[in-house]
């Protein structure tokens, strides 16, 4: 595996690569979740490239940028066991100019993450589009586990017809069921007891639409009824372009949930 911390170097290395490319975009501490996009993109490409940048436009002011979790040389040790051709980590100050041109997340997805963190959707696809167009992948990997950022990085794609392909990658948890998250590092002891419930109303809410139940206030009461004891952000029951909906439609609909732990937001979701 390559290290590659300048723009240049990245560029030398991408203009000899005439193969597929399967892009992981991070910003590193690097799970479990992490692994299993690279492993994908391992098996569906010749080419795999990693990067791994604390992007600081997409942190809101007093968000945790900087006790973001970093893991530099732990996340260089996975990357090598997974066999990734090319790990690139750049320096903030090579990845942004001042005054430069912006990229703006449409009206519409200021709901759910959009409306509590307003922005942050801007700046996560104002760095992925500058990544995408340093490494031009074959493919982008992304988990469904940040839902909203996932269908907005599509449609992105889609707007600014970026021949890459997007490939969604399913939701990875600890075997009791709490989702992969570089943020878990923040709960002490009883704060990840308590985040088990999260996981436990979502499948709570599988089970009852596995018995027929269809209607999403019903579904709602039982999330909440378990989640009591939570600090619970929201409980949205969505369509695929994240409208609320009334009924359970079993080939689009998303259930995502966020509670809060301290000062550190959770969010988890489904995908029926
Ligand atoms: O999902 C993430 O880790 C980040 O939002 C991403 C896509 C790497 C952009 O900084």
């Amino acid at each position: 595996m390559k290290i590659l911390t300048t723009i240049e170097e990245l560029r030398d290395i991408r203009k000899k690569i005439n193969s597929s490319i399967g892009f992981v975009p991070t910003m590193g501490a690097l799970h479990d979740g992490h692994i299993s996009l690279i492993k994908k993109a391992r098996e569906e490409n010749k080419i795999v490239i990693v990067s791994i940048f604390v992007n600081p436009t997409q942190f809101l002011p007093g968000e945790d940028l900087d006790a973001y979790p970093r893991k530099d040389e732990a996340d260089k040790k996975i990357c090598n066991m997974c066999k990734v051709d090319y790990l690139f980590m750049p320096q903030i100050s090579s990845m942004y100019t001042e005054n430069e041109i912006k990229v703006k997340a449409p009206n519409t997805s200021y709901v759910l993450e959009g409306f509590s963190r307003p922005g942050h959707f801007d700046g996560v696809l104002q760095i992925v589009l500058k990544l995408f167009g340093l490494v031009l992948p074959t493919n982008a990997y992304f988990g469904k586990k940040d839902a909203q950022q996932l269908s907005l990085i599509t449609q992105m794609v889609k707007d600014f017809f970026l021949p890459i392909n997007i490939i969604p990658c399913e939701i990875v948890r600890e075997t009791d069921g709490l989702a992969l998250s570089s943020r878990n590092v923040y709960l002490n002891k009883k704060q990840r007891e308590d985040a088990l419930l999260i996981s436990k109303s979502l499948y709570a809410a599988a089970t009852l639409i596995a018995k027929e139940q269809r209607d999403v206030e019903i579904i709602k009461d039982k999330i909440y009824d378990i989640m009591q004891k939570l600090e619970v952000e929201y409980v949205a029951i969505v369509d695929r372009e994240f409208n609320e909906v009334s009924k359970i439609d079993l080939n689009n609909t998303i259930i995502l949930i966020v509670a809060r732990f301290g000062n550190t937001r959770l969010l988890d979701n489904i995908w029926l």
